[in-house]
């Protein structure tokens, strides 16, 4: 289990429900699977996606796991009927092989050194021509208006951290062949591009300034005491991103979508 997992802190869990929130439509207009289903959500966290997943799909089951019971705690109080919370690891899944028609995870396969090992572990339990869908960031695909070299190395202090912790901030352009080198069929990758200007103020306050930039700011202590980067300059660079969410700014991000059928 890797030290640096997003979920635990409450700014953390703030910054992952403003994530799922501001984002529901563009990740989630299409993850609706076959009524009465049997769904796992893998290292579900405190339900933010949970939340907007499970009422979408009433009449199918989520068996929605996490390693961490703090994170289930939380979750748990979203209060949702057709789910069941659970503390589990993925790498060793108390469930029968073949037990589950559909497998939904999300920001998961950034944190963990062994993607295609987890994704092997998770196909066992998943019946044959059930489909898998993970849902990733990339931080590679970050560019905005004004543009700020500050504010990209503040960006490359998370993407650092993120590698010495064993995870990869970068996966989301990796998805396919992930996904295939799972021995999963029949894989669709679809990039999701957040755009932010002003005349998305929903996404300027949920995306730019409360997800994307409160992440940055979430990881300055430690870039700091890991010298990344300097107190003044890393002050500087979020200053920059701020920039960003005023008049006139822009930000772009793209998430990736991938599902992949078990043969
Ligand atoms: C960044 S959070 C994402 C949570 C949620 N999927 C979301 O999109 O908001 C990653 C979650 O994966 C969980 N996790 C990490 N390793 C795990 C493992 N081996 N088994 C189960 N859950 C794990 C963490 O506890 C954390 O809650």
């Amino acid at each position: 289990m890797n030290k640096y997992v997003h979920g635990y802190s409450s700014h953390e869990s703030n910054r992952l429900h403003d994530q799922a929130d501001s984002l529901a439509d563009l990740l989630h207009y299409d993850s609706i699977w076959e009524e009465d289903s049997i769904i796992l959500e893998a290292g579900c966290g405190i339900g933010a996606q949970t939340k907007i997943i499970a009422p979408k799909n009433l009449s199918s089951k989520f068996v929605s796991i996490d390693i961490s019971l703090k994170s289930l705690e939380q979750a748990n109080t979203n209060k949702i009927n057709n789910v069941e919370f659970q503390q589990a690891d993925i790498f060793e899944l108390p469930f029968e092989d073949e037990y589950f028609d559909h497998i939904f995870l999300s920001y998961l396969l950034e944190h963990i050194p062994n993607p295609v090992d987890a994704l092997i572990r998770l196909k066992k339990v998943l019946k044959k021509e059930g489909t898998i869908t993970v849902i990733e960031g990339d931080h590679g695909s970050t560019y905005f208006h004004p543009d700020s070299d500050i504010a990209k190395k503040a960006i490359q202090c998370q993407v650092e951290l993120q590698k010495q912790n064993g995870g990869d901030a970068n996966i989301g352009r990796k998805l396919y062949p992930l996904l295939s080198q799972s021995g999963f069929k029949d894989i669709k990758v679809s990039p999701r591009q957040v755009y932010v200007d002003d005349s998305n103020p929903d996404w300027v306050e949920g995306f730019t300034k409360n997800t994307f930039t409160a992440m940055i700011k979430g990881i300055s202590k430690e870039a700091i005491s890991k010298n990344l980067i300097g107190k003044k300059e890393i002050e500087k660079g979020i200053k920059h991103l701020n920039r960003t969410a005023e008049g006139g700014g822009t930000f772009c991000y793209t998430f990736f979508k991938g599902i992949g059928t078990k043969d």
